[in-house]
């Protein structure tokens, strides 16, 4: 049998920027080359100062992409078709300046204007002197930049061009050809799916000003939207009101109440493959709103509640409908109860936190879920919810497999 490598036939941007690096970036593109990826090399001026396109162009057996305003080289492939052409852009050596650039959305040159028009998956590879890398500058435009979906390989430790020892050497180029094959792995992990994924609270409106809730940032949903998308899943966000900007590459949708989320939910599930139900939906609505506000006058207030609809129920009693993944935050007995929830909702999986501990659970960062299907289960240890999301994702896809597919 022959393994073919991810990188097979891929269409690989290697842009090169200003950086004593830059003369690894020959290997990589010719390692790359040997893994069957048919690879464009774009340079920067700055790169050209510490190595000559001649060297990529002889190596890819393509010209070299340096200018945005070159009629020559917009002749044979433009810089709209090179973004639509590209499978991924790798940025090898990325300098502190184009890391800058980047983060600020700048369009000056081929390269910044390549990553603003494509859609494939982007990677940074920084290389700089380790003071550069440290500078709270740096920091936050690749903090930036990760939140906007770029992938960040390295930089490693060690000795560097300057003399000085520390953190800002680029990776080798062995190494970033085995991130950049983890990367488009991970890319098509989930090409094909559309995933609906509700997050956030819900606020039921009592009168102009006021509403009752339930504790919830949506960092957990927004973060399986996010680990979603990176995936290459097709991915719809449905959020109650929060304070996180939506993913990149996720279609959003804002809702108010459990009203609005299951109309929302409703027209959208069509074809919808797998539903995660994150939302920390409120039970209860009051049962009529007031016009005007209130007013404190009385010391005591009735409020009459009704029960909202269940937004995760009604998807799951669909005849053929998607896989259904719910959430349960308990703080006592957690698996039977989520047990109980997920044969009576008639889930496929059902994702348990303990909630009230002292670590993890609503507004943290951090969580830790219990997963139970029919015959099954898998906890997931307190880690970060953008890692626990991606191995959420891995479990519920292998479920949802075996679903479709038992024999697997
Ligand atoms: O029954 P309980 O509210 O504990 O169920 C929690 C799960 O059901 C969560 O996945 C939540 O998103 C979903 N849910 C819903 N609509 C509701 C209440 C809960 O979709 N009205």
């Amino acid at each position: 049998m022959i393994l073919m490598s991810v990188l097979d036939k891929k269409h690989i941007i290697v842009a090169v920027t200003g950086s004593i690096a830059a003369y690894k970036s020959a290997d990589l593109v010719r390692q790359l080359g040997t893994l069957g990826a048919e690879v464009r090399v774009v340079m920067t001026r700055g790169a050209c100062e510490f190595i000559t396109p001649m060297t990529f162009q002889a190596l890819t057996g393509n010209p070299v992409h340096i200018d945005l305003l070159d009629s020559s080289a917009e002749a044979s492939m433009g810089h709209i078709e090179l973004a639509r052409w590209a499978d991924t852009i790798l940025i090898a050596p990325a300098s502190a300046n184009t890391l800058a650039r980047l983060a600020a959305g700048m369009a000056d040159d081929l390269l910044t204007t390549l990553c603003l028009a494509t859609s494939a998956p982007l990677a940074i590879a920084p290389a700089m002197n380790r003071l550069m890398w440290q500078n709270e500058a740096t920091q936050s435009n690749v903090a930036r930049l990760q939140r906007r979906g770029y992938n960040c390989l390295g930089p490693a430790s060690g000795e560097q061009a300057c003399g000085e020892v520390g953190a800002g050497r680029m990776l080798e180029p062995a190494e970033l050809v085995d991130g950049l094959s983890r990367l488009l792995t991970a890319a098509s992990a989930m090409k094909g799916i559309k995933l609906m994924v509700t997050a956030g609270p819900t606020y039921e409106d009592i009168d102009p000003v006021r509403y009752i809730g339930n504790r919830s940032s949506g960092k957990m949903g927004y973060a399986v939207a996010a680990a979603a998308a990176h995936l290459g899943a097709d991915v719809t966000l449905v959020s109650g009101p929060v304070a996180l900007a939506p993913p990149p590459g996720v279609q959003c949708k804002k809702v108010r109440s459990a009203r609005d989320m299951q109309r929302c939910v409703l027209s959208h599930i069509a074809d919808v493959d797998i539903f995660i139900a994150a939302a920390a939906v409120a039970d209860f609505r009051p049962t009529t709103f007031s016009e005007q506000k209130i007013k404190k006058g009385e010391s005591e207030q009735l409020l009459t509640l009704t029960a909202n609809p269940d937004i995760l129920r009604t998807v799951a009693d669909q005849v053929d409908g998607p896989f259904t993944v719910g959430f349960a935050a308990e703080t006592q007995a957690v698996e039977q109860y989520a047990r109980s929830k997920l044969v009576d909702k008639k889930l496929d999986m059902i994702c348990a936190n303990r909630v009230g501990g002292t670590e993890g659970g609503f507004e943290s960062d951090k969580n830790a879920l219990d997963l139970y299907w029919q015959g099954g289960g898998e906890a997931l240890p307190m880690g970060k919810k953008t890692l626990l999301a991606e191995q959420l994702l891995v479990a519920v896809m292998r479920r949802y497999q075996y679903k479709i597919k038992p024999s697997n």
